[in-house]
């Protein structure tokens, strides 16, 4: 199954994402993460991309569509993937397109996830991450056990850069302007299954497997 999650900044794609790959078994593609590990390793590709992620821009769109041509061309896609937070524009969404066209392949499912704005602003502002294994909580709304460390592995937990008031409102605008557009793109296509975002983390998890089960 070839999936794709929308939605804002904050809306659960990475929290939905994961537990998605546990049920399916196909692998999560989320571009934020793959330009998150690029910083973090300071390659040139690294250098590039957090000069726009610090300000909440979207990095430019041939170098996210060449990170994810090459991924979708490894052979754990074989059976399917999730992607998360690609495409975020149209030119990005026509690329996908032709990429998946020459592979013989294409979108089965487009899970658009929808969440009011104070609602993810409250969201972002108390994410925090696993340094070690990526797991994802909320101060209040998905508590680790321990404040700080990560329940599945002991790892530290940490406070994303853009996780900042200031870009969560800057990454809201980029999303409204580039990124809501690709809602109608793939209505029209007759792929789109909106979800509302709002609710327990199980309970949106239990909508989307039947928004793409039937
Ligand atoms: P990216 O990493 O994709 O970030 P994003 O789209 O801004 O989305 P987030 O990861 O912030 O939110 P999410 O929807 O995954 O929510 P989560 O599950 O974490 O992109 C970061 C940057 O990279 C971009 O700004 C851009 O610069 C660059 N980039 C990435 N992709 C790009 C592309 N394709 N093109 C160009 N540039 C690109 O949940 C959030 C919080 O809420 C967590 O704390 C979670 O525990 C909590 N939560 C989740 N669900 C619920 C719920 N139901 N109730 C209460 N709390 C919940
Ligand atoms: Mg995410």
């Amino acid at each position: 199954m070839n999936l794709i999650l929308l939605g804002p900044p904050g809306s659960g794609k990475g929290t939905q994402a994961q537990m998605m790959t546990e049920r399916y078994h196909i692998p999560q593609i989320s571009t934020g993460d793959i330009l998150r590990a690029a910083v973090k390793e300071g390659t040139p590709l690294g250098r590039e991309a957090k000069r726009y992620m610090d300000q909440g821009e979207l990095v430019p769109d041939e170098v996210v569509v060449g990170i994810v041509k090459d991924r979708l061309n490894a052979s754990d896609c074989n059976s399917g993937f999730i992607l998360d937070g690609f495409p975020r524009t149209l030119p990005q969404a026509e690329a996908l397109d032709t990429t998946l066209k020459a592979m013989e392949r294409g979108i089965d499912h487009v899970v658009s996830i929808e969440v009011d704005k104070d609602e993810l602003i409250r969201r972002l502002t108390g994410r925090r991450t696993c340094r070690r294994c990526g797991a994802m909580y909320h101060i209040i709304f998905d508590p680790p056990k321990r404040d700080g460390i990560c329940d599945r592995c002991g790892g530290e937990l940490y406070q994303r850069d853009d996780d900042k008031e200031e870009t969560i409102r800057a990454r809201l605008q980029v999303y409204e302007r580039q990124t809501a557009p690709l809602i109608e793109y793939y209505r029209k296509r007759g792929i789109l299954r909106s979800i509302d975002g709002v609710g327990e983390i199980e309970e949106i998890f239990q909508k989307i497997i039947k928004a793409i089960e039937g």
